[in-house]
């Protein structure tokens, strides 16, 4: 295959049961299964071309002609597929992120879920979507969930071809999610190297692997019962888990700002007054409320006090991965 073109969308996911810590760096293997939301509000599209003509990779985010370095990462991955299936083309890659990007909003997911899709579209590679999840997990590890919608599992696995992941649930219920943006810059310590320096630093980290365990299994009950509290429970309490093995690395971090504690303070507090929602983080100061879609009104105009409308994004459940015609492409 030397031409062709593909469009693809993805959305982002939230973990609730969190991904934190590589036993494989260079294959994007976890320490521990995870599980996630995926959400519609937040998504990355992307389209590939595949170029004979072109000398080397090209990678546009945003309309942006992106570094070198960038653009490696992106060859890197795209080298994957080459590889496998013999394709010699340089590619063309154009992104648009309808999600801040490197803010600890998971833009990494869809990017990488978005890309996967759109090579396999462009090379017609006809990859199954879960063995695409072991592909998109090359580019980002928390991108093996974006390529399907509703609850999905990432498991772990023992190698790199069954490390991916499988949908659980639609989540077509009484579910969304509430997302405080306290900072949409890009953060300072990354995804990756964030949890590199927790795994080889923290003395907490051990114990965060075997809880995470537990807590997964619990989740996949509470999923399937639809038990929303017990749900909002063990996605808050993994969060903060993931969180406390970041105080305790060396030297110590946090993604957390004054603003982020403000809103776990609140979430906690209209809990008690009976307003059903839990919060989750990941690494950057924007906090996630977990709520039933029927309170969210109720949980805007309580934080309103505090946050502005645009600091205040509702999200529904999310769909997976899928293909763009030309015309919805830039829409
Ligand atoms: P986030 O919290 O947004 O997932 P990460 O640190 O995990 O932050 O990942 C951010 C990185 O993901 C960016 O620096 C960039 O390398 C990559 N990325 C983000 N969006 C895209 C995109 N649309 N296409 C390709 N790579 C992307
Ligand atoms: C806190 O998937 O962004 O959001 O695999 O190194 O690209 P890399 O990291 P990334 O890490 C996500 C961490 C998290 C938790 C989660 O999404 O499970
Ligand atoms: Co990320």
């Amino acid at each position: 295959m030397t031409q062709g073109t593909g469009r693809c969308r993805a959305h982002t996911n939230i973990a609730l049961i969190k991904y934190w810590g590589k036993q494989d760096e260079q294959l994007f293997l976890p320490m521990n299964s995870s599980l996630s939301l995926t959400l519609n509000a937040f998504y990355t599209d992307t389209k590939v071309t595949l170029d004979q003509a072109l000398k080397q990779d090209v990678f546009l985010l945003n309309h942006q002609k992106q570094s070198a370095e960038q653009t490696l990462k992106i060859s890197n991955f795209l080298d994957l597929f080459r590889h496998k299936y013999s394709i010699s083309a340089k590619i063309c890659v154009e992104s648009i992120n309808h999600v801040p990007t490197a803010a600890g909003l998971a833009s990494s997911a869809s990017a990488f879920a978005a890309l996967a899709g759109a090579i396999n579209e462009a090379a017609r590679l006809n990859i199954g979507l879960q063995e695409l999840s072991t592909f998109a997990r090359r580019g980002s590890g928390s991108a093996t969930r974006s390529i399907f919608g509703g609850f999905v599992e990432w498991q772990k696995g023992t190698c790199s071809t069954d490390s991916f992941a499988i949908p659980l649930d639609d989540a077509a219920w009484d579910i969304g999610m509430l997302i405080v943006v306290v900072n949409h810059r890009e953060k300072i310590i990354s995804s990756r190297q964030g949890m590199k320096r927790t795994v080889e630093t923290s003395p907490f980290y051990p114990a965060w692997v075997k809880s995470s365990e537990k807590d997964l299994v619990e989740m996949k009950k509470a999923i399937v019962t639809k038990d929303f509290s017990k749900i909002g429970e063990l996605a808050e309490s993994s969060a903060l888990k993931m969180h406390a093995t970041m105080l305790s690395a060396q030297p110590p971090f946090t993604y957390f700002e004054p603003d982020s504690i403000r809103v776990i303070q609140r979430v906690q507090e209209l809990r008690k007054k009976g307003l059903e929602c839990y919060l989750t983080m990941d690494a950057g100061p924007n906090v996630k409320i977990l709520c039933r879609l029927t309170d969210m009104d109720k949980l805007k105009q309580e934080l309103s006090t505090e946050f502005s409308q645009d600091q205040m994004i509702l999200s529904g459940v999310g769909s997976g991965i899928h293909s763009l015609s030309e015309n919805e492409w830039l829409l």
